[in-house]
C-alpha cells in the first residue's frame, strides 16, 4: 500500500493516532531553545501516556527555563495516567517543574485535571488553555490541520507543529508563508518519518512494522514542521554559483519571469522575477529573497497566476520569487 493510501485509511478510520518520535522532536526543538525561557507551552493534541512531546518538555523543563507545561488530550484517556484504570473523561495536565530535586517529572508533581468536554482543541475550555499559553507545540490530527493552524493564528500564538508538505500550497498556509508569518522548521526536508501507532493498528503496509522495543510504527512521507519561531539557519544565504543566460533560464509564455528548474541553479546575477520549485522553501532565507506568489493558485494578491508554461509545455508548480 502506498504512503498516501495508508494515510487516507487512517483518516477514514478516524485514527489520527500517529505518535511523533522523541528523536524527531529533539532534532527540531534544539533549534528553538532561546524561545522557551519563561514561557507556558501547550501541547493540545497530546495524550501524555504516549506523547513524546510531553516527555520532551517535562524532562527539559528546567534546561529550557519553562514557566508551565500544559498538555491536553482528546477524550477517552486514563485519568490515572500511571495505572490501568480507564475513564471516559478527557483530562489536561499541568506541570510547573521539578519540586523534589531529582530533576525528573514525578507523578506527584504533575497535576491531572478533568475536562468537562471531550478535549477537542476547538472546545471553549481548550481555548481557555490556549489563551494561557505562549507557545503551542504538537502534531495535530492530519485531517484537522487547516482548522488547527487557523485557531493558533487567530489566538496569535507562537507555534511549532507538524503537518504535510502539501500544506505549503494551501491558500491560507501559503499566504502566511508569503507574509513571513510562518515558515518550515529546521530539521525535516525529505524522506519519511517513523511514527508510533496504537497496539491495535493494522500492520498491513510495507511501511509498517514493530521496532526492537515492541512499538508498532508506520513510516510516513511528506512530514514537515511548520513554525513562526525564528532559528539561525533560516538566515543563512543560499550560495549561488550559476550565471544567468537566456537559453538555460527561459521566460514563461504567460508571465514575465524566468524558469529555474533547481533551487541550487538560481542565478547569482539575476534580480528579476523567477519561478522556482517548491523545494526552494527549505533554503528560503527571507533576508536574501522575497516570495511574490505561487503559480496555478488563485491567491488574493497581484500574482494570482495560472499554471506557467514554456513554449506551450506546462511547468511543474513554481513559487515566484525575487532577490532582495
Ligand atoms: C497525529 S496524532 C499526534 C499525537 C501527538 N501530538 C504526537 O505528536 O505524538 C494527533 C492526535 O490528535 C488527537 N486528536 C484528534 N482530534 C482531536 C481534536 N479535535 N482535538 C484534540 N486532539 C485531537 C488524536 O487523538 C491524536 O492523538
Amino acid at each position: 500500500m502506498s504512503d498516501s493510501k495508508s494515510l487516507s485509511n487512517a483518516r477514514k478510520a478516524k485514527k489520527d493516532e500517529f505518535y511523533t518520535q522523541l528523536e524527531d522532536i529533539e532534532k527540531e526543538l534544539k533549534h528553538y531553545k532561546q524561545h522557551f525561557k519563561g514561557k507556558t507551552v501547550l501541547c493540545n493534541c497530546d495524550d501524555p501516556r504516549v506523547s513524546n512531546l510531553f516527555t520532551y518538555f517535562s524532562h527539559h523543563f528546567e534546561s529550557l527555563g519553562l514557566k508551565k507545561l500544559i498538555t491536553s488530550c482528546y477524550k477517552n484517556q486514563d485519568i490515572d495516567l500511571f495505572s490501568q484504570n480507564s475513564s471516559d473523561k478527557a483530562v489536561y495536565l499541568e506541570y510547573t517543574g521539578d519540586k523534589n530535586g531529582n530533576k525528573i517529572p514525578d507523578r506527584e508533581e504533575i497535576e491531572v485535571k478533568p475536562l468537562h468536554d471531550n478535549g477537542d482543541f476547538r472546545s471553549d475550555e481548550c481555548k481557555e488553555l490556549l489563551m494561557q499559553a505562549d507557545t503551542v507545540v504538537t502534531n495535530p490530527p492530519f485531517s484537522l490541520f487547516r482548522e488547527y493552524l487557523q485557531q493558533i493564528i487567530d489566538f496569535d500564538k507562537k507555534f511549532l507543529i507538524i503537518g504535510n508538505v502539501n500544506a505549503i500550497t494551501y491558500k491560507e498556509c501559503f499566504k502566511l508563508i508569503k507574509d513571513n508569518k510562518m515558515w518550515l522548521g529546521a530539521s525535516i526536508h525529505s524522506g519519511d518519518r517513523k511514527f508510533g501507532v496504537p497496539d491495535d493498528y493494522p500492520l498491513n503496509a510495507a511501511t509498517c512494522g514493530i521496532d526492537d522495543k515492541g512499538q508498532r510504527f508506520i513510516r510516513v512521507k511528506g512530514v514537515r514542521w511548520f513554525t513562526n519561531m525564528d532559528y539561525k539557519e533560516r538566515h543563512e544565504d543560499l550560495p549561488l554559483y550559476k550565471k544567468y543566460n537566456e537559453q538555460e533560464y527561459p521566460k514563461y509564455d504567460n508571465y514575465d519571469a524566468i524558469n529555474v528548474d533547481k533551487t541550487s541553479d538560481i542565478p547569482c546575477d539575476y534580480y528579476g522575477i523567477m519561478g522556482v520549485p517548491i523545494t526552494f522553501m527549505y533554503k528560503y532565507n527571507p533576508d536574501q529573497f522575497e516570495i511574490l506568489g505561487l503559480d496555478n493558485h488563485n491567491l488574493n494578491n497581484s500574482l494570482g497566476l495560472g499554471a506557467n508554461s514554456i513554449k506551450g509545455k506546462t511547468i511543474y508548480r513554481r513559487i515566484i520569487i525575487k532577490r532582495k
